[in-house]
């Protein structure tokens, strides 16, 4: 797995010179406006939570390392509530039609992070090899780890506006994502780059590496066209 683990963190390297981060990290704009994204990024935060609980946990664990992933799901299957609490503290909670609110969760601006999130649907549904979901987790926490970091910061100047603290978006949340699967193990880095693969093994998890970073960097290049085209206190207008 040592080599698995080396791609991601140079995959990890790539993903956080993306533009997406380049503009979260531009404070010429105000921080509202590098977050206007947010209520957009609703379909992929959202389905997190049944990706964790139906497809990645298994009760009871059969192997020490279900037991991990199942760990794990218990923790960033929850992150969803922190969500919905930046989405009120953000100012977004104002009513829309309930119509409307379908054609902005289903509409053009967020159709890459609804496909990144059926995609790892799709892989974790017919994924039998334990480790290759592994390797999924690993990737996105990856790709959680850089951009929960530069979001963070901007939560940092937003909390200056709205005196509030911000669960999702805000430090607290980074501070959650070690990059790592959250199990509760002393050095879950080594524990994972310990993992013998065989050739086939190896060559798959390089390609849902591959996979889930291009659909990360797919879906956040998709928040920074949103944030570009919508002011941050109208983002559902289109
Ligand atoms: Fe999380």
């Amino acid at each position: 797995m040592k080599q698995v683990t080396a791609f991601i963190e140079k995959k990890k390297q790539e993903f956080a010179k993306t533009p997406f981060m380049k503009f979260l990290q531009d404070k010429s704009i105000d921080p509202r406006q590098r977050l206007t994204w947010a209520p957009a990024f609703a379909p992929f935060a959202m389905s997190f939570k049944d990706l964790n609980r139906n497809l990645l946990r298994q009760e009871p664990a059969t192997s020490k390392l279900q037991e991990m992933i199942n760990q794990h799901t218990y923790e960033d299957g929850r992150h969803w509530v922190w969500f919905l609490q930046d989405m009120k503290v953000m100012g977004y909670d104002h009513s829309i039609n309930f119509t409307d609110t379908l054609k902005f969760l289903w509409g053009e601006e967020t159709i890459k992070v609804r496909q990144m999130a059926y995609d790892l649907f799709a892989i974790c549904t017919f994924e039998e090899d334990i480790l290759m979901k592994l390797v999924v987790i690993e990737s996105i926490e990856a790709t959680g780890n850089v951009a929960l970091y530069e979001i963070a910061q901007v939560a940092k100047e937003l909390q200056q506006i709205t005196k509030q603290h911000h669960p999702y978006f805000g430090e607290s949340h980074f501070a959650k994502e070690t990059g790592h699967i959250q199990a509760d193990m002393d050095d879950v880095e080594y524990f994972v780059e310990s993992i013998q693969l065989t050739e086939a093994q190896r060559k798959k998890a390089f390609m849902l590496v591959e996979k889930v970073f291009a659909d990360f960097t797919e879906a956040m290049s998709e928040m920074l066209v949103f944030a570009q085209k919508h002011p941050y206190d109208q983002p559902f207008k289109s």
